[in-house]
């Protein structure tokens, strides 16, 4: 394998400098946020420590990467067919879906979206779980299938030790849920008992998992290459098909398999301090005003969940120092944690795109700033450094992904809010990970509700694995 002298990294993943007709002032905001853009050396040293973990992880030693085996150790097979249930849980959306297979393939789709309130994402568990059988029951029976035995597939898109692809021992609650009591106990548990107290229904969940397996899953009928699904949305996190001979934690009977989706969880990479060499005051910040703080390092550093705050903390911070909005009235609104969110960044990501400035004007009219051009240019600026280190994170740790695996040619399907309305992310993590990765070939491919449809694939593959085993 060529690898590339690292200058050329360095050139390319720096985003292009602030221009400021005030030179003081422009050299104050770059340093300010200098430890963000990271040197080539720096690219490396993160891309060393994320293989280091990889292997810890996979090996059960100590290490932020939990690498946890999802026990599916093959895709669809065209066999597949009839009705399958899924239930989408843990990101932007909460969702049921009805898919009709024939031949391995969806022939017919229906989906209901629910609304989830904070009420119950932060309160106890057993009316969290009851709404989640409510909204199952409410679908099943207006498809008038509550008298049909239907396979579910449960999405549930949080840390967890599997004994099985039935059994999902939650870990921790990350993003925007944390209903205490759930923690360490068994999600399909949590769900069956709440589908029992309905008894409305013939439901039967055969499969948990997480949301990147879903994608990955999906991805694979889109395009045979798929090795890899990737959730850039609220939270962030990858999965990859692993040789099965490398995989230590498989608590199940094996029977020959050759491979096996790992669930990497990287939402939880630096948890044990790896990473802290990045670290910034603004992510301190960040993750003080966060539900969990201490917890899921890495994805509050490139997450949809996170990345709009990570640009109001240093907004706020430049605007205190007297560097940003000067003269405006003090931007109240703005120093509120929460209040800026990464789909303003992303429209504002559009102006740098297009050489604009009306989306930024936009954004910053909400806050009721009315902004002139250097706080244009430093608004657009940070929130580029801020989405450029996002992307730059997940190629590094993609392009590990594709020596690891070590296949000709690997697809990695993605889905997710984020990689779908940031306008910059898929071109910097093409660019990237071709850098850090050279020689090897893959494609970033769109697995649109990847999490959703994956699941009840999942479900096929699961009762086809129940009848054979
Ligand atoms: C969080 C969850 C993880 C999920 C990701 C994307 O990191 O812990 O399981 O895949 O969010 O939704």
């Amino acid at each position: 394998m060529v690898v590339p002298p690292d200058h050329k990294l360095h050139e390319v993943i720096q985003v292009s400098g602030l221009i400021l007709s005030d030179d003081i002032r422009r050299q104050k905001i770059e340093n300010h946020v200098a430890k963000m853009r990271f040197s080539a050396a720096t690219a490396r040293k993160i891309q060393d420590v994320f293989i280091s973990e990889m292997n810890k992880g996979i090996h059960q030693q100590p290490s932020s990467l939990q690498m946890e085996n999802t026990y599916i150790p093959e895709l669809l097979d065209g066999t597949e067919e009839g009705l399958y249930l899924a239930l989408d849980l843990g990101g932007t959306n909460f969702r049921v879906l009805l898919l009709e297979l024939a031949h391995g393939a969806p022939v017919r789709q229906e989906v209901k979206r629910y609304y989830i309130g904070s009420e119950l994402r932060v309160g106890s568990a057993i009316p969290l779980f009851d709404y989640l059988a409510e909204c199952v029951s409410d679908f099943v029976i207006a498809q008038g299938l509550q008298d049909i035995e239907l396979p579910l597939g449960f999405t549930f898109s949080f840390p967890m030790v599997q004994h099985s692809l039935d059994v999902g021992i939650l870990v921790t609650w990350t993003k925007s849920f944390n209903c205490p009591d759930a923690v360490n106990k068994d999600a399909v548990r949590l769900l069956r008992e709440a589908l029992d107290r309905r008894d409305d229904t013939k439901v039967k969940v055969v499969a948990v998992l997480n949301d990147t397996t879903g994608t990955l899953v999906q991805g694979s009928t889109l395009d045979h290459n798929t090795a890899i699904g990737l959730i850039l949305g609220t939270g962030s996190n990858a999965c990859y098909l692993e040789r099965a001979d490398r995989v230590e934690h498989w608590e199940t009977e094996r029977h020959g398999e050759r491979q096996v989706i790992i669930d990497i969880e990287w939402g939880a990479f630096g948890d044990n301090g790896v990473l802290d060499f990045i670290k910034t005051d603004f992510d301190r910040e960040n993750d003080a005003n966060s539900l969990i703080v201490n917890s899921f390092t890495f994805e509050k550093y490139i997450a949809g969940k996170y990345l709009g705050e990570v640009v109001r903390v240093i907004l706020a911070r430049l605007t205190k120092e007297g560097l940003l909005f000067v003269g405006e009235n003090a931007p109240q609104s703005l120093l509120t944690p929460g209040s800026l969110t990464t789909d303003l960044v992303s429209h504002i990501e559009q102006d740098s795109v297009d050489g604009g400035d009306g989306n930024t004007k936009e954004v910053l009219g909400k806050f009721g700033i009315v902004p002139d051009q250097d706080d244009i240019r430093i608004v657009q600026y940070v929130c580029a450094v801020a989405s450029n280190r996002a992307a730059l994170l997940v190629s590094i740790c993609l392009a590990s992904l594709l020596d690891r695996i070590d296949r000709e040619q690997v697809t990695i399907a993605v889905d997710g809010s984020l990689y779908k309305h940031h306008p910059r992310l898929e071109g910097w993590m093409t660019k990237y990970i071709s850098l850090l990765a050279p020689g090897r070939k893959f494609k970033l491919i769109h697995a649109e509700d990847g999490s959703g449809k994956g699941a009840a694939l999942v479900s096929a593959i699961a009762q086809r694995l129940q009848k054979r085993l």
